[in-house]
Formats: C-alpha cells, sequence, structure tokens
C-alpha cells in the first residue's frame, strides 16, 4: 500500500470512528496544494534566477561581447520578426488578462465564507449564444494569428537575392564556424563580415548554411532568427543590416561539449570598408617572414594537417583557415579575446581554453610555443 493510500484510510478512518471533526479552514488536501504551488513559484523563481544570472557571466579570459537583445533589432528580417511577435504577444496577453482576471474575480467573489451552506451550487447547463461566442471569437483570433505569422514568413523566406547580394556559405563545426565567400575567394572564421546596407542602396547577404558535423543553429539576435545548420541539408537564410557594428551570436542548437563557447560574430562594414576588408582578405599570406623560427615549428609539426595558410603548402581543411588570424578580435570561436597571452594559452594547450575541443595540445617546448606565435602574429 502506498504512503499516499494509507494517508488517505487514515483521514478516512478519522472521520468515520471520531465522529465529524470540528470544521477546520483549511483542509488537509488544501495544505497539500497549498504546499505543491509554493514549491512550483520557488522553482519558477529559481529557474529566472539561474536565466538571468547566466545572461550576465563574464567569460573568465576577458569579454568577448556581451548578449544581445531580440528587442533592439537593427536588420531585416529580425525587424519584422519582432513586430510579428509584439503583435502576437499583445493579443496573447490581452487574453491571458482577460482570463486571469475573471478567474481571480470569481475565485475572490465566490470564496467559502463562513455560514455558507455545503450544499452543491445550482448547476447550469446549455446556454448557446455563450457556446457560440467562445467557439467563434477564439477562431477569429487563431484566423488573425496564421494571417500575421504566415505574411512575415512569406515575406521572409520568398525575398530574392539582388545582383548586388553578397553571398556566404557558412559551415558549422564542432565547434566553430567556417566561413566562405565563393564569389570573393574568401575563406574564414568565427567572424561573418558583411555591408550594410545604407542609404546608397540595399546590400543584403545571403547565407548557405551547411554542417560538417552534428547540428547547429545560427543564430545573431539583432540581425535575424535562428536557422539550422544540418548535415547533408543546406538551409538559406538572408540579413540586411543597416547600422556598422559588431554584433555577437551564439551557435542555438546544442552539439556537443563547447556548444556554449561556439559563438559567432558578424562584422558590419560601411559599403566602401567592407570592399577594402574583402582585398586585404582576398590576399595570401606573404612568403616572407619575420618569424621563421616559428614558421619551421609550424610546418614541423602536424599543425599543416588541419590548417590552411594560402600561399604555402598548409592546405588542411579540418580546423580554421588561418590566413589572416590576426584580423580576427576572438580566438577558438569567442572563448577568448585575440590578445597574445591568450594566442600563447591556445597554442600551449588548447584544452585549457576549450575543453574537449578538437585541436590538441602539440607538447611544444616554451621556446616553440613563443616561436609558433609570434609567426601566427605575422598573419594580418
Ligand atoms: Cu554548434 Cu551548438
Amino acid at each position: 500500500m502506498g504512503a499516499r493510500d494509507e494517508q488517505k484510510q487514515r483521514t478516512f478512518a478519522n472521520e468515520t470512528k471520531d465522529g465529524p471533526k470540528a470544521p477546520s479552514l483549511v483542509c488537509p488536501s488544501m495544505r497539500l496544494r497549498h504546499h505543491r504551488i509554493l514549491r512550483a513559484l520557488l522553482l519558477l523563481a529559481f529557474a529566472l534566477a539561474c536565466v538571468v544570472f547566466a545572461g550576465h557571466v563574464e567569460p573568465v579570459l576577458g569579454d568577448t561581447g556581451g548578449v544581445t537583445s531580440i528587442f533592439r533589432p537593427l536588420s531585416q528580417p529580425a525587424q519584422e520578426i519582432k513586430e510579428t511577435s509584439l503583435l502576437v504577444l499583445a493579443i496573447c496577453g490581452s487574453i491571458f488578462a482577460v482570463v486571469a482576471g475573471l478567474l481571480v474575480y470569481a475565485i475572490v467573489r465566490f470564496r467559502h465564507r463562513a455560514g455558507d451552506e455545503l450544499s452543491e451550487p445550482p448547476q447550469v447547463y446549455g446556454s448557446n449564444q455563450i457556446e457560440l461566442a467562445w467557439t467563434i471569437l477564439p477562431l477569429l483570433i487563431v484566423f488573425v494569428l496564421i494571417l500575421v505569422t504566415s505574411r512575415t514568413i512569406a515575406d521572409i523566406q520568398n525575398r530574392k537575392p539582388p545582383p548586388t547580394a553578397v553571398k556566404a556559405t557558412v559551415i558549422g563545426h564542432q565547434w566553430w564556424w567556417e566561413i566562405r565567400y565563393p564569389e570573393l575567394g574568401i575563406v574564414t572564421a568565427n567572424e561573418l563580415h558583411v555591408p550594410a546596407s545604407d542609404g546608397r542602396g540595399s546590400r543584403p547577404t545571403f547565407l548557405k548554411l551547411q554542417s560538417a558535423d552534428v547540428a547547429h543553429s545560427f543564430w545573431v539576435p539583432q540581425l535575424a532568427g535562428k536557422t539550422d545548420l544540418i548535415p547533408n541539408r543546406e538551409n538559406l537564410m538572408w540579413i540586411e543590416p543597416t547600422q556598422p557594428g559588431t554584433y555577437p551570436g551564439n551557435c542555438a542548437e546544442y552539439c556537443g561539449t563547447q556548444h556554449a563557447r561556439m559563438l559567432i560574430r558578424v562584422v558590419v562594414h560601411p559599403p566602401d570598408e567592407f570592399e577594402r576588408w574583402a582585398r586585404e582578405q582576398q590576399q595570401s599570406a606573404s612568403v616572407e617572414t619575420n618569424a621563421p623560427e616559428g614558421r619551421k615549428v609550424f610546418f614541423a609539426n602536424s599543425c599543416v594537417n588541419c590548417h590552411t595558410i594560402a600561399g604555402t603548402s598548409a592546405q588542411g581543411k579540418f580546423g580554421p583557415d588561418l590566413t589572416h588570424l590576426m584580423s580576427r578580435q576572438t580566438l577558438a570561436a569567442g572563448a577568448a579575446p585575440n590578445t597574445t597571452n591568450n594566442l600563447r594559452l591556445w597554442v600551449r594547450d588548447p584544452q585549457k581554453i576549450k575543453v574537449g575541443c578538437l585541436m590538441p595540445n602539440m607538447q611544444l617546448t616554451d621556446n616553440e610555443v613563443d616561436q609558433v606565435v609570434a609567426y601566427l602574429q605575422t598573419l594580418k
């Protein structure tokens, strides 16, 4: 017999054996219910506190960009999505206010009072008017919601790339982003550079999203909604930011140990600055280097099997392209700011910065680490 059954039987026994007890204001089952509600509320408060706290944790190695808000969109389609969400939120909020208001009113107005009869209240069945009202009204509301959302979805999905559009392919890896601009001949990582659409004309960026391993999701809250990157499939999305700046985003689909440190940043340039950036990225690394020892260490180790440095024999495709490593703001997909110290930490033992990442500790001596870092810092 379960503890609950036992308790039920005891309560039952109490009532029958000892006769009716003196009426108590709160019966045991009600107390139990209060207890449960209180526990649920506490849990909810705890969960909310966790969410708020998680949004404010500073990365240990330095700030690599804060959490951005979907309520401050600075691009299409994020702007359109926000407008639709606010409308939907307003409709649902009003329904909630009406229903909760009526509920609270009924609870307070018709609560149990001392001296009330304990008999069943009069039961009312059937009212065509009321039943028609609560069938048709929700139908109309749902219809409005469907129309509004499908119009937004169609607007976003049917956008055709204009001839001026920038085209890029974003490939999700555990745990970094490969970014290719096939038409510009640029390969980079973890930073998507795009032009701003300003008064001089519209210049959206159209993205093809692919995955090299598991499912990821591309999400830059101020620019657009989330779109998944799925193995063996190509998804499409576009963004059209209007204000230059750096927009942080995250991988939004759990993809393994370092999912949380798979950050993306979109750098929006004024149009002419974007052209300059593209010309710089198209350059190969110079053969001449002022860090020949580091270069020797890099090429003598298996670094070259995973990384590409354009213009050299390093043509590995497994890890990020390093040709213009120093042009990037962060290391390891936003795990740490790209500083000399962090670069040294990273080369010595990547697992210290990003546990589980696929770059191994190369067991270099301190001297070799310094030399490799000096070489990497020539890759501007
Ligand atoms: Cu990639 Cu989560």
